[in-house]
């Protein structure tokens, strides 16, 4: 598409409506069982017209989530950057269509004052985030890790006020141990600013949130559950299947290090490819239907580097 040519969002978007949107825990919000990640492919080391691409398909087909963080990118920022744009170039006229989330917990930038989980951090950060965003408020703001050094109520509070202040409608906690997370929920309820959700890394190779119970609890709380990496970075695909292409995540990034791609992974994904063609599924598409089966599981976060790899992941909604 000319970068001048004005974008206008297909009118059949929610079309899928019925198998698309699952209701977010016990809120009232509805979230797209496919939601879109920012982590990789839309920093500015991304050709904008790609990423741009990308988020009109994701848009035009009901993908109303987007999820971002402050250090995403590369370089660190650049990802809000590029969303910032894509407010300003297309999406401004669909801002109350649209759940946009972002983080803060991470390294960002330098000095005592621009990583973990002190309230310093926090407010300063979602304040750089708007700018880059374009945005006045986001919907949905996340701690991305916990910080044992930094007293829970501490983070716990100012995540609050965030909601207070008018910068972010709802809450989000990602990574955070068992523990921790459930004291999080009854401060978070006891300040009337409920948790929306929580953020963990699953998939069929990474079944933690399973094994340590966090998303019984969070089922059993009607806190919701957003997967990330659902396919471990395109482990769970058929990229790695005949080698290591040179587009790759594993070929350019220290993310994904070609060490995972063990004979035991390719004899798995071999399996997982056969029992997806009885279902006429592909491994993509297997791998997220697994993790949506999971009781709890309110969306997938998937990341694409293109169309087609979106729409591949997308169509495991019509066709589960
Ligand atoms: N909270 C946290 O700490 C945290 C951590 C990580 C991620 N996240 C969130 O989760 C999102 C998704 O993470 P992720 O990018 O690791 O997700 P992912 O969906 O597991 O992996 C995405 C990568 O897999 C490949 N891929 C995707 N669909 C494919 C398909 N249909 N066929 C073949 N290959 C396919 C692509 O790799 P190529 O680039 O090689 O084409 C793509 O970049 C992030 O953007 C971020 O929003 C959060």
């Amino acid at each position: 598409m000319d970068i001048q040519e004005k974008y206008t969002a297909s009118e059949e978007r929610y079309d899928n409506a019925e198998n698309l949107y699952a209701r977010c825990g016990r809120s009232g919000v509805l979230l797209p069982r496919v939601s879109l990640g920012f982590w990789h492919n839309f920093g500015g080391v991304d050709p904008y017209e790609r990423s741009r691409a990308i988020t009109h398909y994701a848009f035009d087909h009901g993908i109303t989530h987007f999820d971002l963080a402050n250090n995403y990118g590369p370089p660190y920022g650049s990802a809000e950057t590029t969303f910032g744009r894509l407010m300003d170039d297309d999406f401004r006229p669909y801002r109350d269509e649209l759940f946009i989330s972002t983080k803060a917990g991470y390294d960002m930038w330098p000095g005592p004052y621009g990583d973990h989980g002190s309230r310093k951090y926090l407010i300063a950060s979602l304040d750089q985030s708007l700018r880059r965003m374009h945005l006045d408020y986001v919907d949905l703001f996340y701690s991305h890790r916990y910080d044992p050094d930094t007293p829970i109520e501490e983070t716990l509070q100012a995540m609050v006020d965030i909601v207070r202040a008018g910068k972010a409608l709802y809450l989000g906690i990602s990574n955070w141990p068992l523990q921790p997370l459930k004291k999080a929920v009854k401060y978070l309820q006891e300040q009337h600013a409920p948790l929306l959700i929580y953020q963990g890394r699953l998939n069929m190779l990474h079944r933690k949130p399973i094994e340590e119970g966090i998303l019984e609890f969070c089922r059993e709380q009607g806190i919701g559950f957003i997967a990330y990496s659902p396919l471990a970075q395109g482990l769970l695909t058929d990229r790695y299947l005949e080698g290591i292409p040179a587009d790759s995540r594993m070929a350019k990034d220290h993310f994904l290090h070609p060490y995972s791609r063990t004979p035991k992974l390719l004899d798995y994904l071999r399996e997982l490819q056969a029992k997806g063609e009885t279902r006429q599924h592909t491994i993509a598409q297997e791998a997220l239907a697994w993790i949506l089966e999971q009781e709890g599981v309110t969306s997938v976060l998937v990341g694409a580097s293109s169309v087609a790899q979106l729409a591949d992941n997308l169509s495991v909604v019509s066709r589960a």
